[in-house]
């Protein structure tokens, strides 16, 4: 471990400008440098560097922190690493704490664990390489199945002979624990303590870390009994954690990070074929759903996954739930099936490389769009599973942290489940509150020990503040769960910006556009989200004058906040593919436009509600601290009336929801 006096001197010594300057072409610009992000793809320069404060932020795609941060970012090391490296760049030498027997102990423990893995690689190489039965027996079945040399190689295939103690007798000649033999499930104890191989009679296709060193095994049975496993593998131990583990990450992190896209398949048969049919950004999770570990691995490399299933359909439904869960990590999610029962690597060895690759490049579905299909399937003339579909498809949008990507699949989800948007919109901000709700309840449990680095999101030194500001541009806003209050907001505003001008025939009001008509019933309530309140005051600055202002007056606004907000909620309407609404597919997406008067007013109602939610809430805290009779009595009468109008909203906005 390196010394904390070493760290603190690199982290002084390092410039910022000289560490970043390595990577990127810096200008100066007012107090700060700027330069083209090397985060993302940019072509005007948002990347700012603070020579001062010792940062770098960027404020097209969010990236920001020290000189550390950037080194582990840019070079994907870990904090060792990056200290390592910038020890290195600064010449400043590196000093190692000393560290106590168990310590030494501890380390020296996962040090003969990879020692230990990384001999038995390497001797279940030589019996497939150089014994008479690893070459007819393993070799060969490779050979058979299509793998050629080099891929047999490149994945450090081995084999593992049918006898009960042949890498165990070979280990402890080496002078290997037996202890540690079965630490790291190359062996089974029995109980009269005696070890044998677990791998017995396997081919043995052997599991890396993310730098290349073997940490587990997986052996594949040579024979066809079915009472046999197809496969054994190594257990969990103290360097193999199955749920950080992606087989063939090792070898494909760099075709992912270039290609920025990550294939996903079930098996180490899918992962070798791929290779060898010269696709290389391919990872499998080993037969196992997904972990969050896993996906966090994937999205250091991309944002993009595209799983490629086997077309068993049962085995698909089993897998969507686990799916989610990249949805949640904000991936963009596609699915590839393949036919006639294949899997990736049948269809390569059948049809060849190239058949492959078209496939691959031909027949990608939208993650969510399928499940959706695939559940309709499933639901036909059956209203209540109908129903059921519609929650569940909802539930999987609502975890998209993408505002914009959500409008954009309620869009599109509304014209196949052939449902009006608003009806699904109003499923999602449901589901959204109850989750905001959970949250609070989670949130106010005990806190959860904050990490060692810190997020840079909502640290801008104040020079660049002003050097933004003067430019026009808005300081962008920490990165924050969204609450459902600000959700309505931008939904009032989505609606003014798209229909404002409008004109709808209310009862009793007559002919009006819609802005005046919605801001009238919003006199009384107060807005909280910044940008949403900058317009809602233009559009009602502009109701006094009876002028609605047009949506683009907003696009180019010099808040960027504003402009943002404006073109997210304007953007969505241009995303949907010109194939929605064509014939052939028999999709019909019902338009808002026709729907206006139902829209609006559902909104009126939902924005009061909330509201009345909020002074429920302030008085319910109020009363918490009231001790006088009297002012409880005034408290508790207000309640009450809150409490019954909010009933009548509920049962308005009943009418109209899903149940
Ligand atoms: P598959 O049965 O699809 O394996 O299981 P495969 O890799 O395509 O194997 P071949 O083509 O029949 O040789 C997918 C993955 O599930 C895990 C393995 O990681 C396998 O690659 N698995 C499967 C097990 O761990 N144990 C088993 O018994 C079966
Ligand atoms: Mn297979």
């Amino acid at each position: 471990m390196i010394k904390k006096e070493t760290i603190e001197k690199v982290l002084d010594t390092a410039r910022i400008e000289e560490v970043v300057g390595d990577f990127v072409d810096l200008k100066k610009r007012g107090t700060s440098l700027i330069g083209n992000c090397p985060f993302h793809n940019e072509k005007t320069p948002s990347f700012h560097v603070s020579v001062s404060k010792g940062i770098y932020k960027c404020f097209g795609c969010g990236a920001g922190g020290d000189s550390l941060k950037f080194v582990m970012e840019h070079e994907k090391y870990a904090y060792p690493e990056a200290i390592r490296y910038l020890a290195d760049k600064y010449q400043i030498p590196i000093e190692e704490v000393e560290r106590s027997p168990a310590q030494l102990a501890a380390q020296d423990k996962r040090e003969s664990l990879y020692v230990l893995s990384q001999w038995a690689g390497r001797y279940f190489r030589n019996q497939l390489w150089e014994t008479d039965l690893g070459k007819s027996i393993g070799l060969s079945y490779f050979r058979e199945r299509g793998y050629r040399e080099e891929t047999i190689q490149k994945f450090e295939l081995g084999y593992s002979p049918e006898a009960w103690t042949s890498l165990v007798d070979a280990a402890l000649a080496e002078g290997f624990s037996r202890e540690y033999l079965s630490e790291v499930g190359l062996a089974i104890d029995r109980d009269d303590k005696s070890l044998y191989d677990r791998f017995r009679g396997r081919v043995i296709f052997p599991i890396h870390n993310l730098t290349g060193r073997v940490i587990g095994f997986g052996g594949r049975t040579l024979k066809t009994d079915k009472n046999v496993p197809k496969y054994v593998n190594s257990p969990e131990s103290e360097i193999y954690h199955k749920s950080n583990v992606l087989y063939g990450l090792h070898l494909a992190k760099k075709s992912i990070s270039e290609r920025d896209v990550c294939y996903l398949v079930e098996g180490y048969a899918d992962v070798l074929s791929c290779h060898q049919a010269g696709v290389e950004n391919v990872v499998s999770s080993s037969g196992t759903s997904l972990t969050t570990g896993q996906i966090n691995l994937i999205s250091r490399y991309t944002k993009n996954v595209v799983i490629l299933y086997d077309g068993d359909e049962a085995g698909i439904k089993a897998s969507l739930r686990g799916t989610d869960m990249l949805l949640e990590e904000g991936l963009n999610v596609k699915v590839l099936l393949f036919p006639d029962g294949n899997d990736p690597d049948s269809y390569i060895q059948q049809f060849g490389a190239s058949a492959f690759k078209e496939h691959l490049s031909k027949h990608q579905e939208d993650f969510v769009f399928y499940k959706t299909n695939i559940l309709l399937r499933d639901a036909q003339g059956d209203p209540i599973k109908r129903a059921q579909v519609i929650r569940e498809v909802v539930n999987s949008i609502a975890l998209i942290p993408d505002e914009i990507k959500v409008s954009v699949y309620i869009r599109q989800c509304s014209g196949l489940l052939d449902i009006e948007e608003r009806v699904l919109l109003t499923e999602l901000n449901k589901i959204r509150m109850d989750k905001a709700k959970a949250k609070g309840r989670k949130d106010s449990g005990p806190d959860v020990e904050p990490s060692m680095h810190q997020p840079m999101d909502d640290f801008i030194p104040a020079e660049m503040l002003a050097a933004m500001e003067s430019e026009g541009i808005a300081p962008p806003q920490a990165v924050k769960p969204i609450s459902s209050e600000i959700l309505m907001e931008r939904e009032l505003v989505r609606v003014l910006l798209n229909y404002g001008r409008e004109m709808v025939s209310w009862e009793g009001d007559g002919d009006i556009p819609v802005a005046p008509y919605l801001l009238a019933s919003m006199d009384d309530v107060t807005f909280e989200d910044r940008a949403c309140i900058k317009i809602i005051e233009e559009f009602k600055a502009q109701a006094e004058l009876f002028e609605v202002p047009e949506a683009k007056l907003f696009y180019s606004h010099q808040d960027q906040e504003v402009s943002k907000l404006a073109i997210d909620c304007i953007a969505t309407k241009y995303e949907i593919s010109p194939n929605w609404n064509d014939d052939k597919r028999k999709i019909f997406v019902p338009q808002e436009k026709d729907q206006l008067k139902d829209l609006v007013n559902q909104l009126i109602y939902r924005v009061k509600k909330i509201k009345i939610e909020q002074q429920m809430h302030k008085i319910r805290e109020e009363l918490k601290d009231c001790s006088d009779p009297g002012d409880i009595q005034i408290l508790v009468a207000k309640y009450q009336k809150l409490k019954e109008g909010e009933k009548l909203l509920g049962e308005f906005l009943g009418n109209t929801i899903v149940k």
